[in-house]
């Protein structure tokens, strides 16, 4: 028996995660903090165990990918040049028709009333935002090629950028990165020194903020809130000191920062997350075809560890979802308690991050091709994973409750590797060398690299339910036949069945099984 997947799925969760160690509300003690959270012993085991597969199967599996770990922090210009940092002192304005976030002020301007023509990538971007602007807004236009023509002005007195469309989101003064300061150069003291000069008087609030943001500019660094960029930005640098050639990933995973304006289901959408992110650089033209091959394996790689892979789907954007730059994205979801849900993007950015990167840092970055003779800039399929997301989702789909003569067991069906603790060994009573053969069959293990424990407290049956409820796979209990015939009783956490087997032979034996 399962527990139903409802939202009081969610609630036992999270207090299991307290009560075991998994998970803590951040600083809890002073009443916490929102949105963020601590990964406790087995919570660290467990999103530990996870990055590791991710790490082995997208990385160490592969010959043509390769891993790097970068800078949290990164030069400021990465940030605008990847379009995070745009309208960090100005109002940010969605587009609603093609996606582009721009800058009001920057914004090509439209008078009031005025006749606009909005116009797209090519004809069938073109039909797919009338479409859209027909549904969303009620309002007809007429399609030539790619041009869209009847729409009007409104009094905002700006148009989309990209597009033209004055169909726009409100301005919000907000950026979703996290922002510090560097160097020994204290940014409010000068501030305070330009109000002391006079220079920043009679300005309105805008001027006002726009000029301490300029004073405060020299000394301003950001939390990244992707690992994605490091990828990018070291491409020639990865590119050459491996001798890497295209078709070939740069691989990362670590922590993101975003300043989210909802965070909501637990660790599903926090401020401080971790994020397990791959580059596949390849030739223009090829990049269907690699991104079939990553939808496949990253969807197989999720659904390897679940006990329901069906609760896993693809959900393909829509022209209208897509950023301007992305030719395809496919998300994984999963069937949260709450509903179908992103767990991880895989997307087609074209050669739109290296070219950015190109313009806004001067580098050449491109590829010469010593085959073929071609030089060209590599199209980019990224697999963008939440680590700590997906932590959730295996404690989600892990956790199973059933009924076991007349009591409910609690039990995290964690596949073994991911499992925090692999094996239990348990001492039936705390005496007659018990422990002893217990404590030395522990280090056995740990020898081997294999996380196990030593449990002596409560009678057999509670160790029993403690290890079923925080996921380990195995224990073995050490018992008064134990000396004598040199065996322990192996009990599996699924089926609860028991056997002997050699103490000889019991590292050999818990490893082929993790191995399986
Ligand atoms: N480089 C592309 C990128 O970062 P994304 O869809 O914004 O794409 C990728 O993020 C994955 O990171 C998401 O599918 C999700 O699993 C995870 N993620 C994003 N924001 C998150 C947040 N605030 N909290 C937890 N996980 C998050």
């Amino acid at each position: 028996m399962s527990t139903p997947n409802t939202p009081d799925l969610m609630q036992k969760i999270v207090s299991l995660c307290k009560r075991r160690g998994f998970v803590f509300q951040s600083s809890e003690i002073y009443g916490g903090l929102k949105s963020a959270y601590d990964y406790g012993p087995l919570g660290a085991e467990l999103k530990r165990n996870l990055m590791t597969e991710w790490w082995k199967d997208m990385v160490h599996a592969r010959e043509n990918v390769v891993g790097i770990d970068a800078s949290i922090i990164m030069h400021p210009r990465v940030w605008e040049a990847s379009g995070h940092l745009s309208g960090f002192s100005d109002p940010l304005v969605d587009c609603k028709v093609c996606k582009e976030r721009f800058r009001a002020d920057k914004a090509p301007r439209a008078e009031a009333g005025q006749a606009l023509t909005l116009t797209y990538a090519d004809k069938g971007a073109a039909k797919v935002a009338e479409e859209l602007i027909a549904k969303q807004f009620g309002v007809t236009l007429t399609r030539d090629g790619k041009d869209l023509k009847g729409a009007v002005a409104g009094d905002r007195g700006y148009v989309c950028p990209v597009c033209g469309s004055p169909f726009l989101s409100d301005e919000r003064q907000f950026n979703l990165m996290f922002k510090s300061s560097i160097g020994p150069v204290d940014p409010l003291g000068a501030v305070a020194a330009a109000i002391e000069a006079g220079t920043l008087g009679g300005l309105t609030g805008r001027e006002l903020r726009s000029a301490i943001e300029e004073i405060t500019k020299p000394t301003a660094v950001y939390l990244r809130p992707e690992t994605a960029q490091a990828m990018f930005v070291q491409f020639l640098n990865v590119q050459q000191s491996m001798s890497m050639k295209v078709p070939f990933g740069i691989a990362q995973m670590g922590k993101s920062f975003r300043n989210e304006i909802t965070v909501e289901h637990f660790i599903f959408r926090s401020c401080e997350f971790e994020q397990m992110e791959m580059e596949f650089f390849c030739e223009p033209g090829t990049d269907d075809e690699w991104m079939d091959f990553w939808c496949k394996a990253r969807m197989e790689w999720w659904q390897r560890y679940a006990n329901e892979p069906g609760k896993f789907r693809f959900r393909a954007h829509d022209k209208s979802e897509l950023a301007h730059y992305a030719k395809g994205c496919f998300d994984i979801e999963y069937d949260y308690p709450w509903g179908w849900g992103e767990l991880e993007g895989i997307a087609n950015r074209t050669d739109y991050d290296l070219k950015k990167h190109a313009q806004y840092s001067g580098a050449k970055i491109d590829y010469f091709d010593p085959t073929t003779q071609k030089r060209f800039v590599p199209y980019v399929i990224e697999p963008a994973a939440g680590a700590t997301r997906g932590l959730l989702v295996y404690l989600i789909d892990a956790y199973h409750e059933e009924e076991v003569n007349g009591e409910i067991r609690v039990v995290l069906r964690f596949h073994p590797r991911l499992a925090p603790i692999k094996v239990a060994v348990l001492p039936l009573v705390k005496k007659e060398g018990m422990p002893e053969i217990a404590r030395d069959l522990v280090n056995a293990f740990l020898k081997r690299g294999i996380n196990a424990k030593y449990d002596e407290q409560h009678a057999i049956g509670k160790r029993y339910r403690r290890h079923d409820e925080i996921g380990t796979p195995f224990c073995l209990t050490v018992d008064g036949e134990s000396a004598a015939d040199g065996t322990v009783t192996l009990r599996d956490r699924d089926t609860m069945e028991q056997r002997r087997i050699s103490i000889a032979n019991a590292v050999d034996e818990i490893e082929a099984l993790l191995r399986a």
